[in-house]
């Protein structure tokens, strides 16, 4: 949650601080604000309630001239949203600041600290816990001056700020909780300062020109070479140089990486929203994640991270732990009947948020998978470390390559679906999914299962993609339908087996981007409550391919049609007798059981998209949520 960007170098900062901010506005997007020295080192300023676009047109009236500044876009924890609240904070004299910071994370102990700083004679103007940081820094700076006289700016290199990084120790020391920093000092605005612990900081490396984001995708365009900084780490830049030290081991040599995000990951593509985009990609994005995992040889799937364990002790594993949250969390239920069909071992789907405080019985034989997007959950990633504290092997599952949760994990799978901007998850979710179903053939085939079912099973992945670009051609028959139920206040998604989860994941899209009630059931389970709210208002999607349970969700169909409620029936290509019961239908190709969740998935995508726009919802941002939820 909270974006943060960060520039020094020998262009307009703000033109950089914008373009980024943009990029990560996925983060949060409640409101914004930068602050750039000028070139009298004086601090300007610009915050706005709202969105990046009209800090942007605040901007463009010279406002925040100068080659060094820092800037954020709020998910808000602490304090409405409210141009005070708006980052950045600053510290010292509210006239002349010497201090300013974006933050995103939790100061869990701010009560405490501004307490003390109140005390002391600080005067806040925000209730953000971020202004703690702020004055904390300006008063460990005054420390300083006071410890070793004034330290005067100019030519200095970034080698020679060792008090500098004292007050930086010494105020990160004080502060519990988590925090990704970009900082600028008055008194030297040749540097930029990062600091993180517990939220994404990655450097942009360029040429007389160095950047701080959030995450790498702002510098697309800006810095090929990138630094993903580590807990405890603070980085000290200027223009030329940048220097990385460890909060116990000192200065240390980061590893410089390629940008491995593309332009065209990052930009529209021509399609007027990213979730519209990230759907159509779902062919290449699902081949990204089969790519060279399937074994036909062996008749089984490959993970590089399962090499290094021993299939002996694979084959002990007796029980599997699926964690997430939001979206990631229904890919874990894809997930257990995946892995129960194929590997028979137990598995247990909890959510991270309860994972994280419960005591489930795990032993040594117990295997955890953490399923995120984004690797930086706060709740995903609390819930592995409790996980790894009682000894069990925690592994993840994810998109962001290089993120918190990949780093904390004992080894991760890498979705490889490429960057997902929208805020509700599409491309990331149909990844996860085939991902659990490679790893299910895989334990499957350690186990029990013969040569001949798995070279099937691989086959129905092979097919997966090409399958995917098919479905996606009920695009404009979805319009017409979301035209037509666009109004509605309700909507019940149903399904069975495999497509239990797809239903909760279809009814969690539209409530996302629609802001239209919608409630996911096994369809049989709406016999017990649900149904009483049927009517002819209240549209039910029902996900129904011809499979084991065909016949029972035909049943549950009539029962809501009996209630006057309107059916809109996704179906395999060709059904007949469901077209006759239903008023609406979406057909989709047959695939395999294990694999429809990601197939019908598609379509429900679709409709909570088309439904949206209708209703003239902002569908990449929608009101209240974040990409990436980094706090509890
Ligand atoms: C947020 C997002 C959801 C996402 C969930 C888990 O709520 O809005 O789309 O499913 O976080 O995120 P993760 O990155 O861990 O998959």
């Amino acid at each position: 949650m909270c974006g943060i960007v960060g520039y020094i170098g020998f262009q307009e900062a703000s033109d950089f601080l914008i373009a980024g901010l943009q990029r990560l506005e996925y983060r949060g997007y409640d409101s914004a604000g930068i602050a750039t020295f000028d070139e009298d080192a004086a601090v300007r300023v610009a915050k706005t309630v709202g969105r990046v676009k009209s800090l942007e047109t605040m901007i463009r009236d010279g406002q925040t001239p100068g080659k060094t500044g820092i800037g954020h876009t709020r998910w808000a924890t602490h304090g409405a949203p409210s141009v005070e609240n708006s980052h950045p904070h600053f510290g010292g004299d509210a006239k002349s600041p010497d201090v300013a910071v974006v933050h995103n994370g939790v100061i869990e102990n701010h009560h405490a600290l501004r307490s003390m700083l109140e005390a002391e004679g600080c005067v806040f103007s925000s209730q953000t816990d971020t202004e703690t940081i702020a004055h904390l820094l300006s008063r460990n700076l005054k420390k300083m001056y006071a410890k070793y006289g004034r330290v005067s700016p100019g030519e200095m290199t970034v080698y020679q700020y060792a008090p500098l990084i004292e007050v930086l120790h010494n105020t990160l020391s004080s502060l519990q909780g988590t925090y990704g920093l970009a900082i600028m000092f008055r008194d030297f605005p040749e540097i930029l300062c990062g600091a993180r612990l517990g939220s994404p900081l990655t450097l942009g490396v360029g040429d007389g020109e160095n950047f701080i984001a959030s995450d790498p995708s702002p510098f697309v365009g800006y810095a090929n070479r990138i630094v993903t900084l580590a807990d405890h780490e603070i980085a000290i830049l200027s223009r030329n140089d940048f220097r990385v030290i460890h909060r116990d081991q000192g200065q240390i040599n980061p590893t410089v990486k390629e940008l491995a995000v593309a332009e065209n990951g990052v930009d529209l593509g021509g399609f007027p929203h990213y979730m519209l985009k990230e759907i159509f990609e779902q062919p290449e994005s699902l081949r990204n994640t089969l790519r060279g995992r399937l074994d036909y040889d062996a008749a089984t799937a490959h993970f590089g991270v399962l090499r290094q364990i021993t299939p002996q002790q694979l084959r002990q594993i007796d029980r599997i732990l699926l964690t997430g949250c939001g979206t990631s969390w229904h890919a874990a239920l894809v997930g257990e009947y995946q892995m129960e069909a194929f590997a028979r071992i137990p598995v247990e789907v909890e959510y991270a948020s309860e994972l994280r405080y419960r005591n489930p019985p795990i032993d040594a034989n117990s295997l955890l998978f953490a399923i995120t997007q984004s690797g930086e959950t706060a709740d995903t990633l609390a819930a592995l470390r409790e996980m790894k504290r009682k000894g069990i092997l925690s592994l993840s599952i994810c998109n962001i390559v290089g993120s918190t949760i990949a780093q904390a994990s004992d080894g991760g799978i890498y979705l490889h679906a490429g960057p997902e901007v929208g805020v509700a998850s599409t491309k990331a979710f149909t990844s996860q999914c085939l991902a659990l179903g490679l790893l299910a053939l895989y334990f499957g085939r350690i186990r029990h299962i013969s040569f001949e079912a798995g070279l099937r099973i691989i086959k129905a992945f092979d097919e997966l993609p090409d399958k995917a670009e098919q479905t996606l051609a009920v695009n404009s028959r979805i319009r017409e339908i979301a035209e037509k139920y666009a109004d509605s206040h309700d909507f019940l998604f149903l399904g069975r087996q495999y497509n239990f989860p797809t239903a909760l994941e279809g009814a969690l899209k539209l409530k996302e981007i629609s802001y239209i009630h919608a409630e996911g059931y096994p369809a049989a389970e709406m016999k017990h409550g649900p149904i009483a709210l049927v009517d002819k208002n209240m549209p039910s999607v029902f996900i129904v391919p011809r499979d084991a349970v065909y016949d029972k969700v035909l049943s549950n169909i009539q029962e809501i049609k009996a209630r006057g409620g309107p059916v809109i029936a996704v179906v395999e290509s060709g059904d007949k007798t469901i077209e006759s019961l239903a008023d609406d239908i979406i057909e989709i190709p047959h695939t395999d059981d294990f694999l429809q969740p990601i197939i019908a998935s598609i379509p429900l995508q679709l409709l909570a998209y088309h439904i949206a726009i209708f209703r003239g919802c902002d569908v990449d941002r929608p009101r209240n949520l974040a990409k990436s939820v980094t706090v509890e």
